[in-house]
């Protein structure tokens, strides 16, 4: 790949390699959008097989990142950043700081966040040498932990879905199958729970399983995620990684909703239409796990003001249901899938905000 064929139209307005050979750290940030405002997303820290896959990596997710802030209505960009390495064993203070040092050159064109990887407490690392910086624990003045309202902003989402294809917005006496019982599938667990409907769950990890099977015991574990996919679901509900509707599982999928947390959840470009073609609701993945961004997202416009209020961002991931619903309104009378109208929506303002700060985008 050539230095600047990433920046074709529609690329990134930016790409900051970092390098601190005293603490090893290699990151890169990419800033794929200011036009909405300075560009946020997290940073992943992943053992990358090489900087190509690195590189593809933050590209894609930096996009994703500037789609689901207009989306979400934040004056907000996006961006996002990975640190090359593996955490359980590369993470140290100094990695950290030197990191901080670097997303602090950027003046505040990107701020950082939580992501795979990267918790709490190493946002309160990196804002010691760094005023960018959100995901911070609440002692700091930070936001905390994100999967809170994500979780939250994926049962408003499926709510609108269940009322789209079923007449009322209720998860009630649903069948729903959760893919991976992380940090937000265990709060949707909760307001699943709460609602009435009937929860299978799926892990690969035992430790994830355990807690389910502690807190929740009336909630039935599937055996693997290809028989999750299989069982007789009403809603499926991808919490783990990206690429899980994919050529193998959605022919196998019973469902007839998909609405869950996961970043990048189609494989590729086209899969949408494959489960439009099969008659399954597919919500937007960057539309549905918003609520973290939002959570962060208050943290960022707060910073000098009043600091971050929980009430007002819990206020705000709750519209997701309304956007999903105008969502799912617009694709049934253009005759697209949804997350055709999501891109369209998302395109739309940021090229008409852009535009009045200034900042003219293709198209
Ligand atoms: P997490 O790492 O806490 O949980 C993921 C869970 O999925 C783990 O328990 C893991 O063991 C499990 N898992 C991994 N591979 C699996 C597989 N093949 N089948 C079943 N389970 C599997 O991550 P978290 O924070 O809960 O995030 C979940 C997803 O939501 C990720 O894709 C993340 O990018 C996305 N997301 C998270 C946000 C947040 O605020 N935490 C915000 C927006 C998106």
């Amino acid at each position: 790949m050539s230095t600047f064929s990433p920046f074709q139209s529609g690329g990134p307005e930016q790409v900051m390699y970092c390098h601190d050979e005293p603490s090893g750290l290699r990151a890169i940030i990419a800033v794929h959008s200011t036009a909405l405002g300075p560009a946020l997303g997290g940073t992943r820290f992943y053992p990358y097989a090489d900087e190509d896959e690195a590189l593809a990596d933050v590209l894609n997710l930096a996009r994703g990142m500037a789609y689901k802030n207009a989306l979400a209505g934040l004056d907000l960009g996006g961006g996002k950043a990975v640190i090359l390495g593996d955490p359980s064993t590369d993470k140290t203070e100094a990695l950290l700081r030197a990191y901080g040092r670097f997303v602090q050159s950027l003046g505040g064109r990107y701020f950082t966040a939580c992501d795979v990887g990267t918790y709490v407490a190493d946002m309160d690392m990196v804002a010691r040498e760094c005023s960018f910086v959100t995901g911070r624990s609440p002692e700091n003045g930070g936001a905390g932990d994100s999967s809170i309202l994500t979780a939250f902003g994926v049962y408003q989402a499926m709510r609108a879905c269940a009322e789209d294809r079923w007449g009322e917005a209720t998860l009630r006496g649903r069948r729903v199958g959760i893919a991976g019982v992380g940090k937000v599938g265990r709060h949707l667990i909760e307001h699943l729970n709460g609602d009435g409907a009937e929860i299978v769950v799926t892990d690969t990890a035992a430790a994830a399983l355990d807690w389910v099977r502690r807190s929740h015991p009336d909630v039935r574990i599937a055996d693997s995620t290809d028989d999750l996919l299989a069982d007789e679901l009403d809603v499926y509900a991808p919490c783990a990684l990206g690429g899980a509707l994919n050529d193998e599982t959605v022919p196998r999928l019973a469902a007839s909703i998909v609405c869950g947390a996961a970043n990048n959840q189609l494989a590729h470009a086209g899969i949408d239409k494959t489960l439009a073609e099969r008659g399954v609701l597919y919500a937007p993945d960057y539309l549905v796990n918003a609520g973290g961004v939002i959570q962060v997202g208050d943290e960022a416009a707060h910073l000098h003001e009043g600091g971050f209020s929980f009430d007002r961002a819990r206020a705000r991931a709750a519209g997701i249901f309304e956007t999903t619903r105008e969502i799912l309104r617009r694709s049934k009378a253009d005759g697209v899938p949804p997350a055709a109208t999501a891109d369209r929506l998302a395109e739309e303002r940021m090229r008409a905000v852009g535009r009045l700060r200034g900042i003219l985008l293709p198209g």
